[in-house]
């Protein structure tokens, strides 16, 4: 039976491991190896690492790659992306290759209003907190000025805050709901600041406030966070080309291709099994620069989950169409980026990634990323709606399956070649992989 522990953070690194490697693993000596093995070999890359969270004990690695041939906007761009999916990075590319010859994406964003809230609960009159409200706001302007001043000069702030009254879904709950403009910030730390402010402005306000009477001064202060639900903060990203020049195949015609990946759409826009699935591949691309660019994708995903059930149900993130004779297909959703601030200053190989991509803007980043998530989407449907998924899949996965396997690197070489023209599938490399051995 394995006790508690108390004061589990305080201990050194290497007591933290031996605890857990002792209570936890089978083999002790194994686990600290693998450990130790994950470790960074420069010491203040690893420091850096150890105090990025609590508790750390080395580092879990994910492969990070790159989509080259990105037009966008005119501009040709390289997208790193982390990730450790077999086909992300091939789709991409092949994406990025077809449309290059088409033109290349279209981006433009749509708004970049960031939300928080102060939840509250207040039991009396609503006409007299809406009073209250209105002498209440250029205090709460004026209280986070010190908070402000460096966001202002960057041409960010406060932008509105309003009073919402929520009480017919929960018995005397109000909100202050409050909208930021963060530039190349993310912004959550600036944000949440001037929530806490706003919270501690209201509830000294309150106070003293003649026209309330006892019970309405007694204002329950919740919570004050921000949202990461911003359906005000979107990207468009769009390709487009003649009908006649979506061949993918030679099995479909340019129009049956562009019918079937309206159809593809069409489904994902009224099944939410299939729309899960549809955004999830969409998510592939978007994760993966997000990751890359030293972004919160937890915040990502939450935020583009929830936009995709505005209408009421699940639906697809991508659309598509044709007009004139023209194949449309394009994606909208919110994304809150930061270029500055958090691990973008810190972390060297974020730093590189920005760099590559021409250290943008936070706007320029919601394209790329929107792009990104495009391509992916295209990437899936179109094989989906052809010669279904598993093929390209199952040949990115082969040298997966050829390591778990633990080929070595001429087994590795003939096998690649061997099911260059068979198909594949876990038992068959395994079946081939003996033959080999014989
Ligand atoms: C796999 O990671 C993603 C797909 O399932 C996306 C899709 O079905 O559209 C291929």
């Amino acid at each position: 039976m394995i006790e508690p522990i108390s004061g589990f953070s305080k201990l050194s690194k290497e007591e933290k491991i031996d605890w857990v490697t002792t209570h936890y693993t089978q083999n002790k000596e194994q686990a600290k190896k693998i450990i130790s093995t994950y470790w960074n070999q420069n010491n203040s890359i690893q420091q850096l690492h150890d105090e990025f969270i609590e508790n750390t004990l080395t580092n879990l690695y994910i492969p990070l790659g790159v989509a080259p041939n990105f037009l966008i906007n005119g501009k040709l761009h390289v997208i790193p992306m982390a990730i450790e999916e077999s086909s992300v990075i091939a789709a991409a590319s092949k994406a990025a290759k077809f449309w290059l010859k088409r033109g290349g994406f279209k981006t433009e964003v749509l708004g970049t209003e960031k939300v928080g809230q102060v939840h509250f609960l207040f039991k009396g009159d609503f006409q007299k907190l809406n009073s209250f409200f209105t002498y209440l706001k250029p205090k709460l302007i004026a209280d986070s000025a010190s908070l402000t001043t460096n966001m202002e000069k960057r041409g960010g702030g406060i932008t509105d805050i309003i009073l919402r009254d929520k009480s017919t879904q929960l018995s005397n709950y109000f909100q202050l709901h409050a909208t930021f403009e963060t530039k190349d910030a993310m912004g959550a730390n600036f944000i949440n600041s001037c929530l806490e402010q706003f919270a501690t402005t209201l509830k000294a306000e309150v106070a003293t406030y003649t026209d309330f009477s006892d019970e309405e001064k007694n204002i329950e202060v919740i919570m004050s966070i921000l949202s990461n639900f911003v359906p005000n903060c979107t990207v468009r990203a769009e390709v487009s080309c003649p009908v006649e020049e979506l061949k993918l195949t030679s099995d479909l015609s340019p129009q049956q291709t562009a019918d079937k990946i309206i159809q593809a759409i069409n489904i994902a826009q009224v099944e939410p099994y299939r729309a899960v699935t549809h955004n999830k591949g969409i998510m592939n691309g978007i994760d993966a620069v997000v990751l890359a660019t030293g972004n919160d994708f937890r915040a990502i995903e939450a935020g583009v989950h929830a936009f995709a059930c505005k209408n009421g149900q699940y639906g697809s993130l991508s659309h598509a169409e044709i007009d004139k004779g023209i194949f449309k297909f394009w994606i909208e959703l919110p994304l809150a980026l930061g270029t500055v601030g958090g691990l973008t200053n810190l972390h060297p190989l974020v730093k590189l990634n920005l760099e590559i991509l021409q250290n943008p803007t936070a706007e320029e980043l919601m394209q790329i990323i929107a792009v990104a998530g495009l391509a992916q989407n295209f990437a899936a449907i179109s094989s989906l709606v052809t010669i279904g998924i598993q093929k390209g899949h199952m040949k990115m996965h082969l040298l997966n399956i050829l390591n778990q396997l633990g080929a070595s690197e001429i087994e590795k070489n003939k096998l690649v070649s061997h099911f260059k023209t068979n198909a594949i599938t876990h038992h068959k490399v395994k079946l081939q992989l003996k033959k080999l051995r014989k």
